[in-house]
This record gives structure tokens, C-alpha cells and sequence, in this order.
């Protein structure tokens, strides 16, 4: 189980995330929505050990790992896929494989990268830059399966990508998650992340206001009450 415990941390003197508890248990999926602002990428930061919490425990199996650097904590398996996807953009596809690949399983981690998403063996010595948002994703996504991850943060996966490409992302999750990796899901695209999570944290200002069910954030008012928006109307969601 990776968790995190009671997490206070912020820039500078500024605090951002204010006592903040979410656990990930072993192979589930974990749905984290919330306002802009609300503290999501900060609390992925504090979880992957970019950034120090000021109080709090981050565990893992019961260890507390808080303050150890991101590179202690990549060893441990843990896996964050930053905003922006934090691929080498100047770097071929096959390039940025195999320098996350463990030495000496390079061939291994491209077979199964492009296992994965064939669409990275057409484009494997494409310079990752000059690929599609979607293709970018989808190496993002392969460099984290490639080193069969314990935990996997991802911020905004789906960000500026079209429907077909966010299914098949989307799918490719189910399937890390089934083979054994849990996942921290920060996403904006709600109904789909609600979809395929089996727990859900709403974060509001920096504090955990709703942990519990996905199921039990469908209805739009409850949703919208622990988002701390007024609910919204069909009709004016659909602009009358
Ligand atoms: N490097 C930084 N230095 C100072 N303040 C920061 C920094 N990064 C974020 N913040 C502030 O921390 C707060 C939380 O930001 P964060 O990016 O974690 O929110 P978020 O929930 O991910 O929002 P969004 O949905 O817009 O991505 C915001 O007020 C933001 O301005
Ligand atoms: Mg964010």
C-alpha cells in the first residue's frame, strides 16, 4: 500500500496542501479531482519526492519515505508522469525507451513498449517532439510500463487529446492497473477517470473534502457540492 499521511506542504511560506490523507492500495486505481488550484500537482510532487512535505508521512508498505529524493523513490518504483509528459522531446522514440530501460533489458523494454502501443514501432526513431500529443502520451505511458511499476502518478493524461486517443489510453491504465501497478489518477475529464476508478479523493483549497466511492460522486449535485461549485443545470451546461 502506498499512502500518504497527514502531508502539509506548500512554496516557500505559502501552504498548499493542509493535512491531506489518500491512500492507493495495491493494484487499484485512485481517482484525485478538484478545482484548478486546488493542490493536485502539488500533492503528485510531494508523492514521487519533488517536493518535501513540511509534516507528514509518505509510505510505502509502512515506510515512511518522506523528504527522500524522487531518485530514491523511482527505485522504489514509484512513477510520476508529470503534467506536460516529461518525455525528451529532442530524443528519438527509441531513444527515450531505452534510457528508462534497467541495463542490459533495453531490446526487452522497446519489445515491450511497442507491444503496448504499436503505434511506437511505426514511429520509433521519430524524434519525440514531432509526434502527435496522443503519440507523446502513449511514450510517456510506455516509459513508466517499460520498468513494471509499483505506483504510477499521472497528472492531466488526457489533456488536449481526442476522445479516440483518451479510450485507448484510458484502456491501457485498466491494463497496467491488472497487472499489478496502483495508479494515482489526477484528471480533469471526470465522468472517465470516475469511471475506471475504485476509490475517488476530491481535493478543494489544499484539503481532502470527499474520500470515498466513485459511484457515489454520479449524481452531478453531490459531485458538485464536495467540488464546492454550484450544481449545474443540463440546460446551462449545455449553454440555454
Ligand atoms: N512552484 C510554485 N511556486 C509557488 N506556488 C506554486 C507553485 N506551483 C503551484 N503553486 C501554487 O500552489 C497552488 C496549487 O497549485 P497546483 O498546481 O498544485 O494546483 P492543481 O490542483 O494542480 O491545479 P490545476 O487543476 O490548475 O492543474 C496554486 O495556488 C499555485 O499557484
Ligand atoms: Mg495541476
Amino acid at each position: 500500500m502506498f499512502a500518504l499521511r497527514g502531508i502539509h506542504a506548500g512554496y516557500g511560506q505559502v501552504p498548499v496542501l493542509r493535512d491531506v490523507t489518500l491512500a492507493v492500495p495495491d493494484g487499484s486505481i485512485v481517482a484525485l479531482i478538484g478545482p484548478n488550484g486546488a493542490g493536485k500537482t502539488t500533492l503528485l510532487r510531494v508523492a514521487c519526492g519533488a517536493l518535501a512535505p513540511w509534516q507528514g508521512r509518505l509510505e510505502l508498505d509502512g515506510e515512511d519515505h518522506a523528504g527522500r529524493p524522487a531518485h530514491d523513490l523511482v527505485r522504489k518504483g514509484i512513477c510520476h508522469i508529470p503534467e506536460g509528459r516529461g518525455i525528451f522531446r529532442s530524443l528519438s522514440v527509441r531513444e527515450n525507451l531505452v534510457m528508462f530501460a534497467a541495463p542490459g533489458t533495453e531490446a526487452e523494454a522497446v519489445e515491450r513498449a511497442v507491444d503496448a502501443f504499436p503505434r511506437l514501432g511505426e514511429r520509433i526513431g521519430q524524434t519525440a517532439g514531432t509526434m502527435s500529443g496522443g503519440e507523446q502520451q502513449m511514450l510517456a505511458l510506455a516509459r513508466a510500463y517499460i520498468r513494471q511499476p509499483r505506483v504510477v502518478l499521472l497528472d492531466e493524461v488526457s489533456m488536449g487529446l481526442a476522445p479516440a486517443i483518451v479510450n485507448d489510453i484510458f484502456a491501457f491504465l485498466l491494463r497496467m492497473a491488472a497487472e499489478g501497478s496502483s495508479l494515482l489518477l489526477v484528471e480533469q475529464y471526470i465522468p472517465k477517470v470516475l469511471g475506471v476508478a475504485d476509490y475517488a479523493f476530491i481535493l478543494n483549497r489544499g484539503r481532502v473534502t470527499f474520500a470515498g466511492q466513485p459511484s457515489e460522486l454520479e449524481n452531478e449535485s453531490v459531485l458538485s457540492h464536495y467540488l464546492g461549485a454550484e450544481p449545474v443545470t443540463p440546460a446551462v451546461a449545455a449553454g440555454a
